[in-house]
């Protein structure tokens, strides 16, 4: 049994791919916010607005650890900014298999931005130059701990969900 880890930006598909990939596999599905959410009692816009994204990053880091520690047979769905924190990508390729979700900046903001309201991240008056920039800054990192990249613009889940299989 794996511990398989999907990263990639926000609306590359993480929890939708994840949670089929791991009913393909008889494994459990986790998603890393709901994680946070579960463990801190406290929703992730109610994280940043009390503590900003360092504390939230923070509590990232520690939901990563945890998980690492002690689970086996996991799918993973990360947070798309999990890579942002080198003791993060550090734990992802060190306990993890991970899966990039690649998808262009069009795909991406067509996904987001019709609920760019429930994204902290996106509470910005130009959301699509936030998702520009971010994608650009993250994109090296998601290569970095990822052991297989997938172009995901053209594919379903379906598909997706059979290439990693
Ligand atoms: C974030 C992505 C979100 C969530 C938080 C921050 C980011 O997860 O962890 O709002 O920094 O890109 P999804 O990628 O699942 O939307």
């Amino acid at each position: 049994m794996g511990r398989i880890a999907l990263v990639g930006f926000m609306g590359s598909g993480k929890s939708t791919v994840g949670a089929q990939l791991a009913e393909k596999l008889d494994y459990t599905f986790v998603d890393l916010d709901t994680f946070i959410e579960n463990r801190t009692q406290m929703s992730i816009p109610h994280i940043f607005a009390t503590g900003g994204e360092a504390h939230f990053r923070q509590c990232e880091q520690e939901a990563l650890n945890a998980l690492g520690n002690q689970s086996r047979g996991v799918v993973l769905a990360t947070g798309g900014g999990v890579v942002t924190q080198a003791p993060s990508r550090a734990l992802l390729k060190e306990a993890w298999q991970a899966v990039y979700l690649r998808a262009t900046p069009e795909t991406i903001l067509a996904r987001v931005l019709q609920d760019a309201t429930e994204r902290p991240l996106l509470q910005d008056e130009h959301p699509d130059v936030r998702i520009r920039t971010l994608m650009a800054q993250r994109q090296n990192w998601y290569e970095e701990v990822a052991d297989v990249t997938i172009e995901v613009d053209e594919f379903s889940v379906e598909m997706i969900v059979q290439y990693i299989v």
